[in-house]
């Protein structure tokens, strides 16, 4: 056999099942052995930045770390995927901007409900789908003064909630907000290549580092987005998260769910509206899909 050509070298299978074995400890994600290569390149990447000299080193280094340590934070951004953007599965959005808003604002009218939207981005990586929910809200909410939105994004790595703090989207980031929406609820960067919502919008909005498999300490919520993140996750940690998710929903609140979260069988609870939407009933044990539609 060969030998990997220096700087390609790959992990061990007893590394990769020891690495694996702590991804999903810390953060609920499974690493298939497929994922070999892909595994040994981010660490790599890590090896270099750090100085440390091989797969072992470095592995032994991390266990020696509190899970609060910087190092973790960027070891868990090499190992997830962060993909996200403005405007992401637009049948999420028609329903939020056409069905649930204006049907929030009818039921104000009404004297139905308080003037107060709480919605959770949950995994929101750099923060552009709790923009996305801010910005629809200001838009649905523009015909009637004094709601009170409040949209909080959290995400397991301290770098992206940095990010999504900063509240700067590049042109692809924002090429599916429609035009409108663009001139009326963003400011150009000056000197950058970047768009930011308008103070109104961007006041709405607040970002902090949260492992889906804890517990959210919060009052609950009218939605809760939960999207392209439990595809790698298996059947044990998509329970523990649904588990925790559900503690800060009450009867009637929405969850929407991204196309491949695969967690339809673990909805008892909830009423199934859509495929990706449905609501927290708190009927146990009536399992998604199950009950009238
Ligand atoms: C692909 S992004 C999804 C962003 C956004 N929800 C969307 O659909 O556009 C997945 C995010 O999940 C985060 N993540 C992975 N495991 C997590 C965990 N255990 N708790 C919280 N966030 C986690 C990653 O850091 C990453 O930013």
């Amino acid at each position: 056999m060969t030998a990997a050509r220096p700087g390609h070298e790959l992990v061990t299978d007893a590394q990769l099942k020891r690495y694996a074995k702590l991804i999903y400890d810390v953060a609920g994600v499974e690493i298939s052995p497929q994922k070999k290569q892909l595994l040994s390149n981010r660490v790599r990447r890590r090896l270099k930045v750090t100085g440390i000299a091989n797969f072992e080193d470095y592995y032994k280094k991390l266990v020696s770390l509190p899970v609060t340590d910087d190092e973790w934070d960027h070891f868990l951004q090499e190992v997830t995927t962060h993909e996200t953007y403005l405007f992401r599965d637009d049948s999420n959005w028609n329903w939020f901007r056409s069905e649930y808003l204006p049907q929030l604002v009818s039921e104000a009218r009404q004297g139905k409900r308080q003037k107060s939207l709480r919605v959770w981005s949950a995994a929101c990586s750099t923060g552009d789908e709790a923009c996305t929910i801010a910005c629809c809200a200001a838009e649905g909410f523009a015909s009637q003064a004094g709601w009170d939105v409040k949209v909080i994004g959290t995400d397991i790595g301290v770098g992206a909630v940095r990010e999504a703090t900063a509240a700067k989207f590049n042109e692809r980031s924002m090429r599916l907000v429609p035009d409108a929406l663009k001139k009326r609820y963003f400011d150009d960067v000056k000197g950058e290549p970047f768009w930011t919502p308008k103070p109104p919008v961007r006041k709405t909005m607040s970002f902090r580092q949260h492992n889906l498999l804890d517990p959210l300490r919060e009052r609950p919520f009218d939605v809760v987005f939960l999207k392209n993140v439990l595809i790698y996750f298996n059947t044990e940690s998509k329970t523990r998260v649904i588990e925790n998710i559900k503690r800060v929903m009450s009867p009637g609140s929405m969850l929407v769910l991204g196309a491949a979260e695969g967690v339809s069988e673990l909805l008892s609870g909830y009423e199934r509206i859509r495929p990706w939407l449905h609501r927290y009933t708190n009927s146990a044990g009536s399992p998604s899909g199950k009950a009238g539609v």
